[in-house]
């Protein structure tokens, strides 16, 4: 079977790119957990990101297996503006330029009264 070798380097360094930006990704999200419930959250999102940077690095040694470059470029990063976790559990946008930064609670939004 003949295969588009370059459309094939494109599509690998592309799935590259977006496991990076999932480990960046789950791992910021981990860090942005608070509560006492936050363990089993902040466990999970950080398998996430291992899960994410092996899938990252099979697809480039497939691209490097078909002796290509591996990307050095990243997905998107979507917005960095701090978040919350909602009481029923749903990720909220906070007003942008809240002053502690990502403040989530595991099953409440915190409050810049409310220490860890
Ligand atoms: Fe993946």
């Amino acid at each position: 079977m003949e295969i588009d070798h370059d459309a094939t380097l494109k599509v690998l360094n592309e799935i590259v790119e977006l496991e990076l930006a999932g480990v960046v990704r789950y791992t910021q999200y981990s860090l942005m957990i608070f509560g006492h419930a936050r363990i089993p959250i902040m466990n999970w999102m950080r398998e996430q990101a291992l899960e994410s940077l092996g899938h990252a690095t099979q697809a480039g040694e497939e691209v490097t297996t078909l002796g290509g470059d591996v990307s050095l470029g990243i997905g998107e990063l979507v917005s960095t503006r701090p978040a919350s976790v909602a009481p029923g559990g749903r990720c909220v946008p906070q007003a942008p330029g809240a002053d502690r930064g990502a403040q989530c609670v595991a099953g409440g939004v915190r409050t810049p009264d409310d220490p860890h």
